[in-house]
Protein backbone atom coordinates (compact mmCIF):
# COMPACT_ATOMS: atom_id res chain seq x y z
CA UNK A 1 0.00 0.00 0.00
CA UNK A 2 1.63 3.33 -0.78
CA UNK A 3 0.82 5.92 1.88
CA UNK A 4 -0.04 9.35 2.25
CA UNK A 5 2.75 12.08 1.30
CA UNK A 6 3.59 15.22 2.52
CA UNK A 7 6.06 18.37 1.80
CA UNK A 8 8.36 19.55 5.09
CA UNK A 9 6.95 23.39 5.32
CA UNK A 10 8.88 24.14 8.45
CA UNK A 11 11.76 22.94 10.85
CA UNK A 12 11.45 23.60 14.52
CA UNK A 13 14.25 21.96 16.64
CA UNK A 14 13.55 18.03 16.23
CA UNK A 15 9.89 18.37 14.91
CA UNK A 16 8.89 19.17 11.48
CA UNK A 17 5.56 20.76 9.73
CA UNK A 18 4.15 19.00 7.18
CA UNK A 19 2.11 19.51 4.80
CA UNK A 20 0.21 16.74 3.22
CA UNK A 21 -2.65 15.18 0.92
CA UNK A 22 -4.58 12.40 1.82
CA UNK A 23 -4.94 10.68 5.76
CA UNK A 24 -2.90 11.73 8.10
CA UNK A 25 -3.46 9.95 11.58
CA UNK A 26 -2.50 10.56 14.87
CA UNK A 27 0.75 8.72 16.67
CA UNK A 28 1.16 7.58 13.05
CA UNK A 29 4.73 7.15 11.79
CA UNK A 30 6.33 8.88 8.72
CA UNK A 31 9.53 9.04 7.35
CA UNK A 32 11.42 12.41 6.68
CA UNK A 33 13.73 11.83 3.57
CA UNK A 34 16.55 14.11 3.59
CA UNK A 35 19.55 13.27 1.13
CA UNK A 36 19.23 9.36 1.08
CA UNK A 37 18.36 8.59 4.41
CA UNK A 38 14.91 8.52 6.11
CA UNK A 39 14.22 9.68 9.42
CA UNK A 40 11.59 7.80 11.66
CA UNK A 41 9.27 10.47 13.15
CA UNK A 42 5.62 10.65 14.76
CA UNK A 43 3.19 12.35 14.05
CA UNK A 44 1.86 14.59 17.34
CA UNK A 45 -0.51 16.92 15.99
CA UNK A 46 -3.09 17.41 12.93
CA UNK A 47 -4.78 20.77 12.18
CA UNK A 48 -6.06 21.02 8.59
CA UNK A 49 -3.83 19.62 6.44
CA UNK A 50 -0.54 20.47 8.07
CA UNK A 51 0.65 17.94 10.75
CA UNK A 52 3.48 17.87 13.16
CA UNK A 53 5.76 15.41 13.84
CA UNK A 54 8.49 14.92 16.46
CA UNK A 55 11.53 13.37 15.07
CA UNK A 56 13.65 10.76 16.55
CA UNK A 57 16.59 11.42 15.06
CA UNK A 58 18.80 14.69 14.63
CA UNK A 59 17.04 16.68 12.39
CA UNK A 60 20.10 18.41 10.72
CA UNK A 61 19.91 18.75 6.99
CA UNK A 62 16.10 19.11 6.67
CA UNK A 63 14.53 21.62 4.56
CA UNK A 64 11.81 23.12 3.31
CA UNK A 65 10.22 20.85 0.29
CA UNK A 66 11.79 18.00 1.90
CA UNK A 67 9.28 14.83 1.15
CA UNK A 68 7.91 12.75 3.95
CA UNK A 69 5.71 9.58 3.74
CA UNK A 70 3.40 8.13 6.28
CA UNK A 71 2.98 4.22 6.32
CA UNK A 72 -0.42 4.36 8.18
CA UNK A 73 0.99 2.50 10.77
CA UNK A 74 1.11 3.75 14.66
CA UNK A 75 4.93 3.54 16.42
CA UNK A 76 4.74 -0.12 17.31
CA UNK A 77 7.38 -2.80 18.40
CA UNK A 78 8.07 -6.15 17.10
CA UNK A 79 6.55 -8.80 19.95
CA UNK A 80 8.22 -12.27 19.79
CA UNK A 81 11.01 -14.83 21.18
CA UNK A 82 14.26 -13.04 20.94
CA UNK A 83 13.81 -9.87 22.74
CA UNK A 84 15.11 -11.19 26.41
CA UNK A 85 19.02 -10.10 26.60
CA UNK A 86 18.56 -7.32 23.93
CA UNK A 87 19.92 -4.10 24.23
CA UNK A 88 17.33 -1.47 22.45
CA UNK A 89 17.33 1.92 21.27
CA UNK A 90 14.06 3.66 21.82
CA UNK A 91 12.93 2.10 18.51
CA UNK A 92 13.90 -1.32 19.21
CA UNK A 93 16.95 -1.00 17.37
CA UNK A 94 19.50 -3.45 18.52
CA UNK A 95 22.22 -1.07 19.71
CA UNK A 96 25.04 -3.46 19.94
CA UNK A 97 23.97 -4.43 16.03
CA UNK A 98 23.40 -0.84 15.12
CA UNK A 99 26.73 -0.03 16.37
CA UNK A 100 28.31 -2.74 14.18
CA UNK A 101 26.30 -1.92 10.83
CA UNK A 102 26.93 1.55 11.02
CA UNK A 103 30.13 2.35 13.50
CA UNK A 104 31.11 3.42 16.54
CA UNK A 105 28.88 6.95 15.87
CA UNK A 106 25.74 5.89 15.69
CA UNK A 107 24.15 7.01 12.12
CA UNK A 108 21.08 8.14 11.50
CA UNK A 109 18.31 6.70 9.67
CA UNK A 110 19.68 3.07 10.42
CA UNK A 111 17.25 1.05 11.59
CA UNK A 112 17.67 -2.52 11.98
CA UNK A 113 15.15 -6.13 12.71
CA UNK A 114 14.07 -5.79 16.21
CA UNK A 115 14.33 -9.88 16.37
CA UNK A 116 17.25 -12.30 14.98
CA UNK A 117 15.99 -13.59 11.78
CA UNK A 118 18.81 -16.42 11.15
CA UNK A 119 17.71 -17.97 14.50
CA UNK A 120 15.05 -20.72 14.43
CA UNK A 121 13.06 -21.51 17.45
CA UNK A 122 11.81 -24.73 18.40
CA UNK A 123 7.72 -24.58 18.38
CA UNK A 124 5.77 -27.03 20.14
CA UNK A 125 2.08 -26.93 18.96
CA UNK A 126 -0.47 -26.82 21.42
CA UNK A 127 -3.66 -26.12 18.94
CA UNK A 128 -5.17 -28.14 16.38
CA UNK A 129 -7.28 -27.68 13.08
CA UNK A 130 -10.27 -26.51 14.08
CA UNK A 131 -9.77 -25.14 17.61
CA UNK A 132 -10.96 -22.19 18.64
CA UNK A 133 -9.39 -18.95 19.25
CA UNK A 134 -9.12 -15.35 20.65
CA UNK A 135 -6.25 -13.01 20.45
CA UNK A 136 -3.35 -13.62 23.48
CA UNK A 137 -4.10 -17.39 23.23
CA UNK A 138 -1.21 -19.87 22.96
CA UNK A 139 -1.09 -21.57 19.67
CA UNK A 140 2.30 -23.35 21.11
CA UNK A 141 5.33 -22.46 22.78
CA UNK A 142 8.89 -21.92 22.15
CA UNK A 143 11.85 -22.18 24.47
CA UNK A 144 13.64 -18.51 25.10
CA UNK A 145 16.12 -18.81 27.97
CA UNK A 146 14.96 -20.27 31.07
CA UNK A 147 11.45 -19.42 30.11
CA UNK A 148 8.39 -20.44 27.97
CA UNK A 149 7.64 -18.26 25.30
CA UNK A 150 3.95 -18.23 24.39
CA UNK A 151 3.26 -18.06 20.90
CA UNK A 152 0.33 -16.37 20.77
CA UNK A 153 -2.41 -14.69 18.72
CA UNK A 154 -1.59 -11.30 17.69
CA UNK A 155 -3.20 -9.34 19.81
CA UNK A 156 -4.83 -6.74 17.10
CA UNK A 157 -6.96 -9.97 15.71
CA UNK A 158 -10.35 -9.01 17.62
CA UNK A 159 -13.14 -11.76 17.50
CA UNK A 160 -13.35 -15.17 17.01
CA UNK A 161 -11.05 -17.16 15.17
CA UNK A 162 -10.63 -21.02 14.25
CA UNK A 163 -7.20 -22.85 13.59
CA UNK A 164 -7.12 -23.67 9.90
CA UNK A 165 -3.69 -25.47 10.33
CA UNK A 166 -0.32 -25.00 12.55
CA UNK A 167 3.09 -26.30 11.86
CA UNK A 168 4.50 -29.72 13.96
CA UNK A 169 6.61 -29.49 16.33
CA UNK A 170 10.06 -28.16 14.60
CA UNK A 171 12.61 -25.76 14.08
CA UNK A 172 11.04 -22.18 12.66
CA UNK A 173 12.38 -18.44 12.27
CA UNK A 174 10.27 -15.58 13.01
CA UNK A 175 9.82 -14.89 9.06
CA UNK A 176 8.05 -18.13 8.99
CA UNK A 177 4.24 -18.76 9.09
CA UNK A 178 3.46 -21.38 11.98
CA UNK A 179 -0.41 -21.42 11.78
CA UNK A 180 -3.61 -19.99 9.55
CA UNK A 181 -6.42 -18.60 11.31
CA UNK A 182 -9.80 -18.37 9.96
CA UNK A 183 -11.75 -15.79 11.27
CA UNK A 184 -16.00 -15.52 11.48
CA UNK A 185 -16.26 -14.34 7.38
CA UNK A 186 -14.08 -17.27 6.27
CA UNK A 187 -10.59 -15.00 5.39
CA UNK A 188 -7.51 -16.74 6.07
CA UNK A 189 -4.65 -15.26 8.49
CA UNK A 190 -1.28 -16.20 8.63
CA UNK A 191 0.32 -16.21 12.08
CA UNK A 192 3.88 -15.95 12.82
CA UNK A 193 6.08 -16.11 15.42
CA UNK A 194 6.10 -12.74 15.92
CA UNK A 195 3.87 -9.47 15.86
CA UNK A 196 3.84 -5.83 15.70
CA UNK A 197 1.70 -3.98 18.55
CA UNK A 198 1.44 -0.12 19.24
CA UNK A 199 3.18 1.23 21.56
CA UNK A 200 0.77 3.95 23.16
CA UNK A 201 -1.65 1.60 23.45
CA UNK A 202 -2.12 -0.58 26.34
CA UNK A 203 -1.81 -4.19 25.96
CA UNK A 204 -5.09 -5.51 27.46
CA UNK A 205 -6.00 -8.92 27.00
CA UNK A 206 -6.62 -10.36 29.98
CA UNK A 207 -9.76 -11.80 31.72
CA UNK A 208 -9.30 -9.18 35.33
CA UNK A 209 -6.81 -6.90 36.74
CA UNK A 210 -6.43 -7.48 40.52
CA UNK A 211 -5.57 -5.53 43.62
CA UNK A 212 -1.88 -5.88 44.44
CA UNK A 213 -1.15 -7.22 47.71
CA UNK A 214 1.46 -9.90 47.04
CA UNK A 215 5.04 -8.07 48.01
CA UNK A 216 7.47 -7.94 45.55
CA UNK A 217 10.73 -9.04 47.62
CA UNK A 218 14.03 -7.00 46.38
CA UNK A 219 16.02 -7.81 49.22
CA UNK A 220 16.54 -4.12 50.59
CA UNK A 221 15.44 -3.93 54.01
CA UNK A 222 14.29 -0.28 53.77
CA UNK A 223 11.87 -1.40 51.15
CA UNK A 224 10.89 -5.06 51.52
CA UNK A 225 10.02 -4.24 55.55
CA UNK A 226 9.34 -0.21 55.64
CA UNK A 227 8.24 0.82 52.43
CA UNK A 228 7.54 -2.59 50.78
CA UNK A 229 6.36 -2.47 46.56
CA UNK A 230 3.48 -5.21 45.59
CA UNK A 231 3.74 -7.30 42.46
CA UNK A 232 2.17 -5.32 39.76
CA UNK A 233 2.40 -2.23 41.69
CA UNK A 234 3.47 0.92 41.34
CA UNK A 235 6.60 2.93 43.30
CA UNK A 236 8.59 6.21 42.48
CA UNK A 237 12.17 6.53 43.52
CA UNK A 238 12.84 11.05 43.43
CA UNK A 239 16.33 11.96 44.72
CA UNK A 240 18.41 14.91 43.76
CA UNK A 241 21.30 14.90 41.81
CA UNK A 242 24.02 11.97 42.64
CA UNK A 243 21.63 10.54 45.47
CA UNK A 244 21.59 6.73 44.41
CA UNK A 245 18.62 6.64 42.11
CA UNK A 246 20.06 4.41 39.25
CA UNK A 247 22.74 2.00 42.16
CA UNK A 248 19.23 1.69 43.70
CA UNK A 249 17.46 0.79 40.52
CA UNK A 250 20.80 -1.51 39.64
CA UNK A 251 20.34 -3.61 43.22
CA UNK A 252 16.71 -3.69 42.35
CA UNK A 253 17.31 -4.90 38.87
CA UNK A 254 19.21 -7.81 40.06
CA UNK A 255 17.90 -8.67 43.01
CA UNK A 256 13.97 -8.36 42.97
CA UNK A 257 11.54 -11.04 42.77
CA UNK A 258 10.87 -11.10 39.61
CA UNK A 259 11.00 -13.44 36.20
CA UNK A 260 12.20 -10.42 34.04
CA UNK A 261 13.58 -7.44 34.29
CA UNK A 262 13.43 -4.68 31.94
CA UNK A 263 15.47 -1.70 32.22
CA UNK A 264 14.33 1.65 30.61
CA UNK A 265 17.58 3.93 30.80
CA UNK A 266 15.72 7.26 29.61
CA UNK A 267 18.68 9.88 28.81
CA UNK A 268 20.89 9.45 31.15
CA UNK A 269 24.31 10.11 30.53
CA UNK A 270 25.56 7.62 27.91
CA UNK A 271 28.88 6.59 30.47
CA UNK A 272 26.39 5.53 32.81
CA UNK A 273 24.22 3.44 30.36
CA UNK A 274 27.88 2.01 29.16
CA UNK A 275 28.63 0.47 33.04
CA UNK A 276 25.04 -1.01 32.61
CA UNK A 277 25.28 -2.93 29.81
CA UNK A 278 29.43 -4.08 30.46
CA UNK A 279 28.17 -4.95 33.61
CA UNK A 280 25.09 -6.71 33.43
CA UNK A 281 26.29 -9.90 31.26
CA UNK A 282 29.09 -10.60 33.74
CA UNK A 283 26.29 -10.95 36.45
CA UNK A 284 24.99 -14.11 37.43
CA UNK A 285 21.45 -14.72 38.34
CA UNK A 286 20.95 -16.71 41.86
CA UNK A 287 18.14 -18.62 40.55
CA UNK A 288 19.36 -20.10 37.24
CA UNK A 289 22.87 -19.54 37.74
CA UNK A 290 22.88 -18.26 34.27
CA UNK A 291 24.00 -14.61 32.78
CA UNK A 292 21.24 -12.39 34.88
CA UNK A 293 21.14 -10.53 30.69
CA UNK A 294 19.05 -13.90 29.99
CA UNK A 295 16.32 -12.50 31.80
CA UNK A 296 16.40 -8.84 31.36
CA UNK A 297 15.93 -6.14 28.10
CA UNK A 298 17.79 -3.29 28.46
CA UNK A 299 16.18 0.01 26.25
CA UNK A 300 18.75 2.84 26.46
CA UNK A 301 18.71 6.34 25.16
CA UNK A 302 21.53 8.14 26.64
CA UNK A 303 21.15 11.78 26.98
CA UNK A 304 22.72 12.77 23.64
CA UNK A 305 19.86 11.14 21.40
CA UNK A 306 16.74 13.79 20.66
CA UNK A 307 14.57 14.17 23.06
CA UNK A 308 11.87 12.22 21.05
CA UNK A 309 13.93 9.10 21.52
CA UNK A 310 13.01 9.39 25.16
CA UNK A 311 9.51 8.73 25.02
CA UNK A 312 9.97 6.64 22.50
CA UNK A 313 11.94 4.15 25.11
CA UNK A 314 9.30 4.35 27.89
CA UNK A 315 6.16 3.12 26.13
CA UNK A 316 8.71 0.57 23.66
CA UNK A 317 9.74 -0.51 27.30
CA UNK A 318 6.28 -0.85 29.03
CA UNK A 319 4.79 -2.56 25.56
CA UNK A 320 7.66 -5.27 26.33
CA UNK A 321 6.71 -5.80 29.96
CA UNK A 322 3.29 -6.08 29.33
CA UNK A 323 3.64 -8.65 26.28
CA UNK A 324 6.13 -10.92 28.90
CA UNK A 325 2.91 -10.28 31.62
CA UNK A 326 0.25 -11.95 29.00
CA UNK A 327 2.74 -15.01 29.25
CA UNK A 328 2.00 -15.38 33.16
CA UNK A 329 5.30 -13.87 34.10
CA UNK A 330 6.12 -11.41 36.17
CA UNK A 331 7.66 -8.55 35.07
CA UNK A 332 9.67 -5.79 36.96
CA UNK A 333 9.99 -2.35 34.56
CA UNK A 334 12.73 -0.04 35.95
CA UNK A 335 12.48 3.65 34.43
CA UNK A 336 15.31 5.80 35.20
CA UNK A 337 14.62 8.81 34.72
CA UNK A 338 11.33 9.61 34.13
CA UNK A 339 12.07 13.73 34.78
CA UNK A 340 14.20 13.27 31.35
CA UNK A 341 11.19 11.99 29.82
CA UNK A 342 8.79 14.94 31.06
CA UNK A 343 11.45 17.12 29.50
CA UNK A 344 11.35 15.76 26.66
CA UNK A 345 7.59 16.36 26.77
CA UNK A 346 8.04 20.22 27.69
CA UNK A 347 10.51 20.65 25.03
CA UNK A 348 7.73 19.38 22.63
CA UNK A 349 4.62 21.29 24.27
CA UNK A 350 6.98 24.27 23.72
CA UNK A 351 7.93 23.67 19.90
CA UNK A 352 4.25 23.14 19.41
CA UNK A 353 3.28 26.61 21.35
CA UNK A 354 0.90 24.70 23.47
CA UNK A 355 -0.13 26.98 26.46
CA UNK A 356 2.19 25.73 29.56
CA UNK A 357 1.21 24.94 32.56
CA UNK A 358 3.46 24.62 35.66
CA UNK A 359 7.20 25.27 35.33
CA UNK A 360 6.44 24.98 31.46
CA UNK A 361 5.56 21.42 31.73
CA UNK A 362 2.46 20.67 29.28
CA UNK A 363 -1.44 20.40 31.15
CA UNK A 364 -1.80 16.95 29.70
CA UNK A 365 1.86 15.66 31.62
CA UNK A 366 0.03 14.52 34.88
CA UNK A 367 -2.40 12.44 33.11
CA UNK A 368 0.59 11.19 30.50
CA UNK A 369 2.61 10.16 33.28
CA UNK A 370 -0.63 8.54 35.11
CA UNK A 371 -1.49 6.55 32.11
CA UNK A 372 2.10 5.39 31.98
CA UNK A 373 2.31 3.80 35.58
CA UNK A 374 -1.55 2.26 34.88
CA UNK A 375 -0.25 0.12 32.94
CA UNK A 376 1.28 -1.93 35.61
CA UNK A 377 -0.55 -4.39 37.66
CA UNK A 378 -1.13 -7.85 38.05
CA UNK A 379 -3.51 -9.64 36.15
CA UNK A 380 -5.76 -12.99 35.85
CA UNK A 381 -5.43 -13.91 31.80
CA UNK A 382 -8.32 -16.37 30.13
CA UNK A 383 -6.09 -19.41 31.16
CA UNK A 384 -6.46 -18.77 34.30
CA UNK A 385 -2.78 -17.90 35.25
CA UNK A 386 -1.66 -14.39 36.98
CA UNK A 387 0.87 -12.16 35.53
CA UNK A 388 2.18 -8.85 36.48
CA UNK A 389 4.31 -5.98 35.52
CA UNK A 390 5.47 -3.64 38.29
CA UNK A 391 6.74 -0.32 37.53
CA UNK A 392 9.66 1.64 39.52
CA UNK A 393 10.55 5.07 37.92
CA UNK A 394 13.12 7.57 39.51
CA UNK A 395 12.75 11.33 39.35
CA UNK A 396 15.70 13.67 38.99
CA UNK A 397 13.62 16.86 40.57
CA UNK A 398 15.90 20.07 39.92
CA UNK A 399 17.88 20.86 43.41
CA UNK A 400 16.35 17.66 45.18
CA UNK A 401 13.15 19.83 45.53
CA UNK A 402 10.48 17.29 45.99
CA UNK A 403 7.52 19.87 45.16
CA UNK A 404 8.23 19.84 41.50
CA UNK A 405 5.59 19.18 39.29
CA UNK A 406 7.09 15.87 37.51
CA UNK A 407 7.58 14.45 41.36
CA UNK A 408 3.93 15.68 42.69
CA UNK A 409 2.41 14.12 39.29
CA UNK A 410 4.04 10.69 39.98
CA UNK A 411 3.14 11.05 43.72
CA UNK A 412 -0.62 10.98 42.87
CA UNK A 413 -0.68 7.92 41.09
CA UNK A 414 1.89 5.18 42.50
CA UNK A 415 1.53 3.18 45.83
CA UNK A 416 5.00 3.77 46.96
CA UNK A 417 7.35 6.79 47.23
CA UNK A 418 11.22 6.13 48.06
CA UNK A 419 12.84 9.54 48.75
CA UNK A 420 16.21 10.18 48.24
CA UNK A 421 17.77 12.17 50.61
CA UNK A 422 20.65 14.52 49.79
CA UNK A 423 21.61 14.68 53.43
CA UNK A 424 21.83 11.02 54.12
CA UNK A 425 23.65 10.13 51.20
CA UNK A 426 26.36 12.72 51.76
CA UNK A 427 26.74 11.03 55.08
CA UNK A 428 27.24 7.96 52.73
CA UNK A 429 23.81 6.46 54.35
CA UNK A 430 22.93 3.95 51.29
CA UNK A 431 20.36 3.46 50.25
CA UNK A 432 19.87 6.93 50.79
CA UNK A 433 16.11 6.27 51.17
CA UNK A 434 14.69 8.98 53.98
CA UNK A 435 13.02 6.63 56.44
CA UNK A 436 10.76 9.73 57.72
CA UNK A 437 9.40 11.21 54.19
CA UNK A 438 8.83 7.77 52.60
CA UNK A 439 5.68 5.89 52.08
CA UNK A 440 3.91 2.98 51.10
CA UNK A 441 0.32 1.80 50.81
CA UNK A 442 1.22 -1.65 50.03
CA UNK A 443 2.08 -4.75 52.81
CA UNK A 444 4.89 -5.89 53.38
CA UNK A 445 6.56 -8.88 54.91
CA UNK A 446 6.15 -8.09 58.27
CA UNK A 447 2.96 -7.04 60.16
CA UNK A 448 2.12 -3.63 60.12
CA UNK A 449 2.14 -3.07 63.90
CA UNK A 450 5.35 -4.21 64.11
CA UNK A 451 6.62 -2.11 61.49
CA UNK A 452 5.29 1.12 62.63
CA UNK A 453 6.64 0.75 66.31
CA UNK A 454 10.32 0.84 64.85
CA UNK A 455 9.20 3.15 62.71
CA UNK A 456 8.03 5.20 65.82
CA UNK A 457 11.31 4.64 67.98
CA UNK A 458 12.83 6.07 64.17
CA UNK A 459 10.35 9.16 64.57
CA UNK A 460 11.13 10.32 68.39
CA UNK A 461 14.57 9.84 68.02
CA UNK A 462 15.06 11.89 64.79
CA UNK A 463 12.26 14.85 67.18
CA UNK A 464 15.47 14.41 69.80
CA UNK A 465 18.28 14.43 67.72
CA UNK A 466 16.83 17.86 66.09
CA UNK A 467 15.90 19.11 69.93
CA UNK A 468 19.18 18.31 71.34
CA UNK A 469 21.00 20.53 68.59
CA UNK A 470 19.55 23.00 70.21
CA UNK A 471 19.24 22.05 73.92
CA UNK A 472 22.82 20.25 73.49
CA UNK A 473 23.26 16.84 75.13
CA UNK A 474 23.80 18.23 78.28
CA UNK A 475 19.84 19.36 78.29
CA UNK A 476 18.48 16.15 76.99
CA UNK A 477 17.17 13.85 79.39
CA UNK A 478 18.41 10.17 79.54
CA UNK A 479 15.27 8.70 78.73
CA UNK A 480 15.51 10.30 75.46
CA UNK A 481 18.95 9.86 74.56
CA UNK A 482 18.33 6.33 75.04
CA UNK A 483 15.31 6.52 72.40
CA UNK A 484 17.95 8.55 70.04
CA UNK A 485 20.41 5.91 70.24
CA UNK A 486 17.70 3.06 69.82
CA UNK A 487 16.50 4.93 66.51
CA UNK A 488 20.26 5.56 65.97
CA UNK A 489 20.50 1.92 65.81
CA UNK A 490 18.09 0.73 63.79
CA UNK A 491 18.85 3.44 61.04
CA UNK A 492 22.98 1.96 61.37
CA UNK A 493 21.82 -1.57 61.33
CA UNK A 494 18.76 -1.89 59.36
CA UNK A 495 18.13 0.81 57.35
CA UNK A 496 21.54 1.69 55.95
CA UNK A 497 22.97 -2.01 53.68
CA UNK A 498 26.35 -2.25 52.78
CA UNK A 499 26.03 -2.88 48.87
CA UNK A 500 29.87 -3.78 48.54
CA UNK A 501 29.23 -6.53 51.19
CA UNK A 502 28.49 -9.90 49.43
CA UNK A 503 26.02 -11.14 52.03
CA UNK A 504 24.61 -7.32 53.45
CA UNK A 505 23.92 -6.84 50.31
CA UNK A 506 20.95 -8.31 49.61
CA UNK A 507 18.79 -9.83 52.20
CA UNK A 508 16.21 -12.74 52.11
CA UNK A 509 12.53 -12.22 53.43
CA UNK A 510 13.56 -14.93 55.85
CA UNK A 511 16.53 -13.17 57.66
CA UNK A 512 15.05 -9.74 57.20
CA UNK A 513 11.38 -11.08 59.10
CA UNK A 514 14.36 -13.24 61.90
CA UNK A 515 16.79 -9.93 62.18
CA UNK A 516 13.83 -7.57 62.50
CA UNK A 517 12.54 -9.46 65.38
CA UNK A 518 15.64 -9.18 67.23
CA UNK A 519 15.89 -5.66 66.51
CA UNK A 520 12.57 -4.71 67.68
CA UNK A 521 12.80 -6.73 71.09
CA UNK A 522 15.84 -4.33 71.15
CA UNK A 523 13.83 -1.70 71.07
CA UNK A 524 11.20 -2.51 73.06
CA UNK A 525 13.51 -3.21 76.11
CA UNK A 526 13.81 -1.03 79.48
CA UNK A 527 17.41 -0.18 79.57
CA UNK A 528 19.22 1.66 81.95
CA UNK A 529 22.43 3.46 82.14
CA UNK A 530 24.69 5.93 84.91
CA UNK A 531 25.08 8.19 82.37
CA UNK A 532 24.65 9.12 78.73
CA UNK A 533 28.80 8.25 78.08
CA UNK A 534 27.80 4.92 79.38
CA UNK A 535 24.84 4.45 77.32
CA UNK A 536 26.42 5.61 74.03
CA UNK A 537 29.25 3.58 74.69
CA UNK A 538 27.31 0.42 75.06
CA UNK A 539 25.03 0.85 71.78
CA UNK A 540 28.09 1.65 70.04
CA UNK A 541 29.75 -1.90 70.68
CA UNK A 542 25.92 -3.28 70.06
CA UNK A 543 26.24 -1.52 67.12
CA UNK A 544 29.40 -2.59 65.97
CA UNK A 545 28.27 -6.69 66.74
CA UNK A 546 24.99 -6.20 65.13
CA UNK A 547 26.75 -4.79 61.79
CA UNK A 548 29.21 -7.61 62.11
CA UNK A 549 26.28 -9.86 62.55
CA UNK A 550 24.69 -7.99 59.51
CA UNK A 551 27.87 -9.37 57.52
CA UNK A 552 27.91 -12.96 58.32
CA UNK A 553 26.37 -15.53 56.50
CA UNK A 554 22.78 -16.39 57.37
CA UNK A 555 22.82 -19.68 60.26
CA UNK A 556 26.56 -19.83 60.05
CA UNK A 557 28.76 -20.76 63.29
CA UNK A 558 29.76 -17.04 63.30
CA UNK A 559 26.31 -15.89 63.13
CA UNK A 560 25.09 -17.70 65.68
CA UNK A 561 28.29 -16.54 67.98
CA UNK A 562 27.19 -13.26 67.47
CA UNK A 563 23.91 -13.30 68.21
CA UNK A 564 24.12 -15.15 71.37
CA UNK A 565 26.55 -12.45 72.25
CA UNK A 566 24.08 -9.90 71.35
CA UNK A 567 21.30 -11.52 73.08
CA UNK A 568 23.37 -12.13 76.24
CA UNK A 569 24.32 -8.52 76.11
CA UNK A 570 21.28 -6.92 75.34
CA UNK A 571 19.99 -9.51 78.61
CA UNK A 572 22.43 -8.57 80.98
CA UNK A 573 21.75 -4.55 80.16
CA UNK A 574 17.78 -5.02 80.18
CA UNK A 575 15.25 -4.56 82.86
CA UNK A 576 12.61 -6.55 80.89
CA UNK A 577 10.36 -5.08 77.93
CA UNK A 578 8.17 -2.39 77.87
CA UNK A 579 4.51 -2.44 78.56
CA UNK A 580 4.18 -0.93 74.83
CA UNK A 581 6.35 -3.25 73.18
CA UNK A 582 4.66 -6.28 74.99
CA UNK A 583 1.19 -6.35 72.88
CA UNK A 584 3.45 -5.48 70.23
CA UNK A 585 5.69 -8.55 69.92
CA UNK A 586 3.94 -11.30 71.99
N1 LIG B 1 23.71 1.75 47.74
C1 LIG B 1 24.88 2.38 47.56
N2 LIG B 1 25.99 1.93 48.16
C2 LIG B 1 27.16 2.55 48.01
N3 LIG B 1 27.34 3.64 47.28
C3 LIG B 1 26.29 4.17 46.65
C4 LIG B 1 24.99 3.57 46.77
N4 LIG B 1 24.12 4.32 46.07
C5 LIG B 1 24.83 5.32 45.53
N5 LIG B 1 26.13 5.26 45.88
C6 LIG B 1 27.19 6.22 45.49
O1 LIG B 1 26.61 7.41 44.99
C7 LIG B 1 27.01 7.64 43.63
C8 LIG B 1 25.87 8.23 42.83
O2 LIG B 1 24.83 7.30 42.72
P1 LIG B 1 23.85 7.26 41.46
O3 LIG B 1 24.59 7.37 40.19
O4 LIG B 1 22.96 6.08 41.64
O5 LIG B 1 23.02 8.59 41.71
P2 LIG B 1 21.79 9.16 40.87
O6 LIG B 1 20.79 9.59 41.86
O7 LIG B 1 21.37 8.17 39.85
O8 LIG B 1 22.46 10.40 40.19
P3 LIG B 1 21.97 11.24 38.90
O9 LIG B 1 20.94 12.19 39.41
O10 LIG B 1 23.22 11.92 38.52
O11 LIG B 1 21.45 10.28 37.92
C9 LIG B 1 27.47 6.28 43.15
O12 LIG B 1 28.41 6.38 42.14
C10 LIG B 1 28.04 5.65 44.40
O13 LIG B 1 29.35 6.09 44.63
MG1 LIG C 1 21.18 8.25 37.79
Amino acid sequence: MIGTKGTVTGVNGNMVSVRFDGDVSMNEVGYVKVADKRLKSEVIRIRGGISQLQVFEITKGITVGDQVEFTGDMLSVELGPGLLGQVYDGLQNPLPQLAQAAGFFLERGVYLDALPTSNTWQFTPKVKPGDKVERADTLGTVPEGSFTHRIMVPFNLYGSYTVSWVKESGSYNIRETIAELKDEKGNAVPVKLSFRWPVKRAIDCYEERLKPTEPMVTRVRLIDTFFPVARGGTYCIPGPFGAGKTVLQQITSRFADVDIVIVAACGERAGEVVETLKEFPELKDEKTGRSLMERTIIICNTSSMPVAAREASVYTAVTLAEYYRQMGLNVLLLADSTSRWAQAMREMSGRLEEIPGEEAFPAYMESTIASFYERAGIVRLRDGSFGSVTIGGTVSPAGGNFEEPVTQATLKVVGAFHGLSRERSDARKFPAIHPLDSWSKYKGIIPGEKVAYAHGFMRRSSEVEQMMKVVGEEGTSIEDYIIFLKGDLIDAVYFQQNSFDEVDAAVKPDRQKYVFAKLLFILGSKFTFTDKNEARSWFNKLRQKFLDYNGSPWKSDRFDKLEAEIESSVKSQSQGLDKSAEKIIY
